[in-house]
């Protein structure tokens, strides 16, 4: 891959999910040049400077910390400032701690590259959109957070291993919020077409009720699992943000399970959670509305009833 015209793109936060994803995305070099930016200067300072070295072994970018004002000219920012999960603690949990960081980036964003592309992965995602939305005020299919897409990779590659092939032959979204009440797609999920039920009868296999409640367990609770062992995730979401901004900046048209104030299908509005969408450089093209089977509508609508609580949560602005 070679970048024909400049592309900068901005992270807010340098800990380990910003630095993380701006090592990728230096590796992929999808962006000319990267700005980061954290309320500790020094740590964005030190990771650029360590990222800059890994360079003559890259593809050329320029990369280094910045200001509020260095957001100008962004095609894309990715917020990934504030606190992470600690072990034990729910995704919503966090949330009315990080609304007050993503609200004010939200802000810092619209006034400073107010045509950029606004990208939110900081937790709990569905909510710090709805605040990224909100506080922006930028055109709602331009702000969108990385929602499902590390659970929908996860899905994919779970029935990858189960039924032994490539996980990218294999569709399957995982939908609604990033967290315990996200839903999987099971009725939708094929290999070449052919649904899971239709697949396995045809090979001999039996996928039980068990196997799949088992599968997703693993799905659901993989982010707890490894935080109880590192601290922390982030090479699996950061490869997943560089995706997502491959996507806008080269405007690629990708259908990827990322969370959007969800105005209507299903009767659900007024929340940001995942569906499958199409992203460019406008941002969400639009948003899928699969057709789900009775058990999964209900979760989904439950899905967003967990949402629209934590939103209704948050401290007033
Ligand atoms: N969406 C996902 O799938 C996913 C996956 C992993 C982590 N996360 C989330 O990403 C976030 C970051 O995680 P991490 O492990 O990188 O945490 P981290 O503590 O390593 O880094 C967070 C950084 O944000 C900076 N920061 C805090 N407030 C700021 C502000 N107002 N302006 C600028 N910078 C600010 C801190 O100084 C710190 O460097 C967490 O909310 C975590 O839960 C999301």
């Amino acid at each position: 891959m070679t970048t024909s015209s400049p592309v900068k793109v901005s992270v807010i936060g340098a800990g380990h999910v910003g630095a993380t994803f701006a090592y990728g995305l230096l590796l992929s070099g999808v962006a000319s040049e990267i700005v980061m930016i954290d309320l500790d200067h020094s740590r964005a300072e030190g990771e650029a400077m360590d990222l800059g070295h890994a360079v003559p072994f890259g593809r050329p970018t320029r990369i280094r910390a910045g200001e509020w004002t260095d957001l100008e000219g962004s095609s894309a920012v990715v917020v990934t400032a504030g606190a992470g999960q600690r072990p034990g603690q729910t995704r919503l949990d966090l949330a009315r701690r990080n609304a007050l960081v993503v609200g004010d980036v939200a802000a810092q964003v619209a006034s400073h590259a107010p045509s950029a592309i606004l990208i939110v992965a900081t937790n709990p995602v569905d909510v710090m959109t709805f605040v990224a939305v909100s506080a922006s005020g930028l055109a709602a299919p331009r702000v969108f957070g990385s929602g499902t897409i590390l659970d929908t990779a996860r899905f994919r590659a779970v029935l990858g291993d189960r039924f032994g092939v490539d996980p990218r032959s294999i569709h399957a979204h995982v939908i609604g919020e990033h967290g315990d009440s996200e839903v999987p797609v099971w009725s939708l999920a094929n290999i070449a077409g052919m649904r899971l039920a239709e697949y396995s009868s045809a090979f001999g296999e039996v996928l039980s009720q068990d196997d799949m409640a088992g599968m997703f367990e693993q799905i659901r609770t993989a982010a707890d699992r490894i935080i109880e062992r590192k601290g922390a995730t982030y090479y699996a979401v950061a490869s997943g943000l560089v995706r997502i901004v491959e996507a806008v900046v080269r405007d690629q048209s990708t259908v990827l399970t990322v969370s959007s104030l969800i105005d209507g299908p299903y009767g659900i509005s007024g929340v940001c959670l995942s569906l499958p969408a199409i992203v460019g450089a406008e941002g969400i093209q639009r948003v899928l509305p699969l057709s789900l089977d009775e058990s999964e509508l209900r979760a989904l609508r439950s899905s967003a009833a967990v949402l629209r609580s934590a939103i209704e949560g948050l401290p007033p602005k």
